[in-house]
């Protein structure tokens, strides 16, 4: 095959060129007289190149028959355009017709809402909206990686079947071979012996766990891959399959944890500023109006750094109705954090030490034996951006605590293990990918920034 020069590489030349090969898909056609103008975009970047096909082209009568979702392979030279708004046009020598999209092609010229636009996940994206977005997941994916590299972190592989509840909150999706139709039993409960792994197993919720074995060996590392959890929430801001960056660091407390996830924030936003600005300039044209303010914000801004006593305070004193009972010992609902973080700092919020009723066994208790060593990072818009805290190091407390809690002490031998040898204080957190990326693209529902969405009663493609 002919070698191509993607679409981005093309309009930052800072020259003409003899010969080009262009390969994409045909955003619009139009003739003038003698000529042909046709837009074709290759996916590489937002915008298009210009294609002018003149009518001596051998088969021009074809080209003349081109829909939009055609692709095409165009060569022809590189030449100033005299176009506004665009520096090159091709002028082209051959057009290839790869295929023809039949004039029911979905895509045509018209906005479609993002709700039609779920319904044809496969083609969306196609469109200047989602290829953006997906261009901006692939970038912030990258620069996940390169924070951590950089700051001498070593990634791990956590696995994805799991048996363990990370975070307690029964929403395991539960993995069997067993014949639903004809399950085995024995005293009229399910006989899980018979089950490919021989117990109860699920796909993870988290790979805290498995990270901080690692992190107690290799020191600092991070894990990057897909968790799931079987919530029967339908929110904008919940998936059943999602994408969390969690880092684990040995000798390391509740301070360092938060210094780490703040600066990770700010570094990923940072990199979208700089790296993604044609495409963030389209989400804030049509998406949020404040996006780059909000980017500019978060970039300039210190967190703000507040306990939980103090946060339920501020929330107990403003004049605001919130559906939500506002109390002491229960957890902040959205609307809550969104308060505290759009109304009352309009920044970047850390909240921490929050009871221990409301947060996962694994936290390490304070000293007021009330609260846990946890932390959330809010974020406007969104809410809780960011979970984390210190784990809980010491042997004794941390099993009394699972006792508390009913947990099957059995389960987490491992666990517990590394609690007596070589224990150490160390701490992590979560990001969940697809909340970052509402927040810095401005989309406001998660079904929009994951490729192929996974939510209740929901798993078409
Ligand atoms: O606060 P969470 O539940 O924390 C943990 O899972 C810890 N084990 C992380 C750690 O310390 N290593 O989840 C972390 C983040 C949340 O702050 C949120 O951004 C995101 O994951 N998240 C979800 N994102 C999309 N859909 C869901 N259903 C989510 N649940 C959590
Ligand atoms: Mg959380």
């Amino acid at each position: 095959m002919t070698k191509r020069i993607k679409i981005n590489k093309l309009l930052y030349l800072d020259k003409t060129v003899d010969k080009v090969v262009v390969k994409g898909w045909v955003k619009t056609r139009r003739s003038a007289k003698g000529f042909s103008f046709i837009e074709v975009n290759d996916g590489s970047c937002l915008k298009n190149i210009q294609v002018i096909a003149d009518n001596s082209l051998d088969n021009y009568d074809d080209i003349c028959r081109l829909t939009t979702g055609s692709a095409v392979a165009v060569s022809g030279s590189l030449a100033e355009s005299p176009g506004k708004g665009q520096k090159w046009e091709i002028s082209a020598k051959n057009i290839e017709i790869i295929s023809i999209a039949p004039e029911d092609y979905l895509l045509q010229k018209k906005r479609h809402s993002d709700e039609f636009l779920r319904t044809i996940a496969h083609l969306r994206p196609r469109t200047n909206k989602y290829g953006a977005a997906f261009r901006i997941r692939s970038e912030l994916s990258y620069a996940i990686h390169k924070f951590f590299r950089d700051r001498g972190f070593r990634y791990i592989h956590t696995p994805i079947l799991t048996g363990s509840d990370c975070e307690g909150a029964g929403e395991l999706f539960q993995v069997t071979t067993l014949d639903m139709e004809n399950m085995p039993s024995i005293n009229g409960k399910t006989d899980y012996s018979a089950d490919f792994f021989g117990k109860e197993a699920g796909l993870t919720v988290s790979g805290q766990l498995s990270a901080e074995m690692f992190a107690l060996a290799l020191g600092d590392v991070y894990t990057f891959g897909p968790t799931f959890r079987a919530e029967n929430s339908n929110t904008s801001r919940h998936a059943a399959e999602f994408w969390m960056v969690e880092p684990e660091m040995a000798f390391c407390d509740l301070d360092d944890d938060m210094d780490v996830a703040e600066e990770m924030l700010k570094y990923l936003t940072g990199i979208v500023q700089k790296n993604c600005a044609e495409d963030i300039e389209l989400f804030a044209k049509f998406v949020d109006k404040k996006l780059k303010d909000t980017i500019q914000n978060t970039l300039s801004s210190d967190f703000e750094r507040i306990s939980y006593k103090e946060a339920i305070n501020i929330l107990e004193k403003s004049k605001k109705k919130f559906e939500y009972e506002i109390k002491y010992g229960k957890d902040l609902q959205t609307e809550h954090e969104r308060y505290l973080t759009e109304e009352y700092f309009k920044k970047p919020v850390t909240v921490y030490n929050y009871p221990k009723d409301i947060k996962p066994f694994y936290m390490r208790l304070n000293d007021d034996n009330m609260t846990v060593a946890a932390m959330d990072i809010l974020v406007p818009r969104i809410g809780e951006i960011i979970g984390g805290s210190q784990r809980e190091e010491r042997f004794d407390v941390l099993e009394a605590r699972m006792r508390e809690m009913d947990m099957p002490l059995q389960d987490y031998w491992w666990y517990l293990d590394s609690r007596k040898y070589g224990s150490v204080p160390h701490s992590g957190f979560g990001l969940g990918f697809e909340r970052l990326l509402m927040f810095l693209t401005g989309i406001s529902n998660i079904r929009d920034v994951i490729p192929f969405p996974r939510t209740p009663k929901n798993i078409e493609f």
